[in-house]
């Protein structure tokens, strides 16, 4: 790790450690005053591609001072070396998790795990199976005939079989996917909706509950406590849920 990454510091432990916050503020300003509100309840604090365009590296040094881990959601999908080569980068920078999408395909996963894992950082590689904000039309208007499960299901084995350390995926199949890829790998589930809540862009969600009842490890949430009237009461209540899960 450079001089440049945070101090180690205890990783969050228990339900907390399962919760991520989505921190999609346009500016460090605002997204540090909504991790400061919300980081007693959350383990995980995830960095996007909004907030990183802007604010970049900085972003993640002054976020991983809180007691979380940081996650970068940058959803890389790029040539193998190009990938490899940002993977090494996101690990000078000291975060827990970074994204890439499976659809880069065999070569771009294993180049990815295998550097995440020479880098010897921690950093774990999680593939983006069929974003949560994709329908069957959505699939193939882009040219993949197939249910968004099986096409989740079918990049779910290539990116284990490649050495991904986890998955993203949505909570409407992650108890299919934990079936198929086993105990080990970390299944992180955006589109999560407290029953009720509104949903957004978001097609496939479900609740906290479901899906930690379905095998998820890391519920991603983001709207649903950053637009909340109270958001650290907000994330207080899904740590509860995630608790009696
Ligand atoms: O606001 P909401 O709870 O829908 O936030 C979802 C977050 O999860 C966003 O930051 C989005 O980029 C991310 N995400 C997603 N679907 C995926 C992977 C990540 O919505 N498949």
């Amino acid at each position: 790790m450079s001089s440049d990454s945070p101090p180690p510091q205890a990783a969050p432990t228990g339900a907390r450690a399962r919760l991520a916050y989505a921190l999609d503020y346009p500016t460090l300003e605002e997204a540090r005053r909504g991790a400061d509100e919300v980081a007693p309840y959350v383990g995980v604090l995830k960095v996007g591609l909004e907030l990183f365009v802007r604010e970049g590296p900085a972003a993640v040094r002054e976020l991983g001072s809180l007691g979380c881990d940081v996650f970068l959601d940058l959803k890389l999908h790029d040539i193998t070396k190009t990938v490899e080569r940002a993977v090494a980068s996101a690990c000078q920078l000291g975060v827990r998790y970074l994204t890439v999408h499976c659809s880069g395909g065999p070569g771009m996963l294993e180049a990815a795990a295998r550097r995440a894992e020479a880098e010897g950082t921690g950093l774990c590689v999680l593939g983006v199976t069929v974003l949560t904000s994709l329908d069957r039309a959505d699939l193939e208007a882009v040219g993949v005939q197939a249910d968004p499960a099986d096409q989740a299901e079918r990049l779910a084995r290539l990116a284990k079989a490649h050495g991904l350390g986890g998955l993203v995926c949505s909570s409407t199949e992650v108890g299919r996917l934990r079936e198929v890829v086993g105990p080990e790998l970390v299944l992180v589930t955006p589109g999560i909706r407290p029953a009720g809540g509104d949903v957004g862009d978001q097609k496939r969600v479900g609740t906290p509950a479901e899906a930690i009842r379905q095998g998820s490890s890391l519920l991603v949430v983001g709207r649903p406590i950053r637009d909340a009237a109270r958001p650290a009461l907000a994330a207080r209540n899904i740590l509860e849920e995630i608790t009696s899960a």
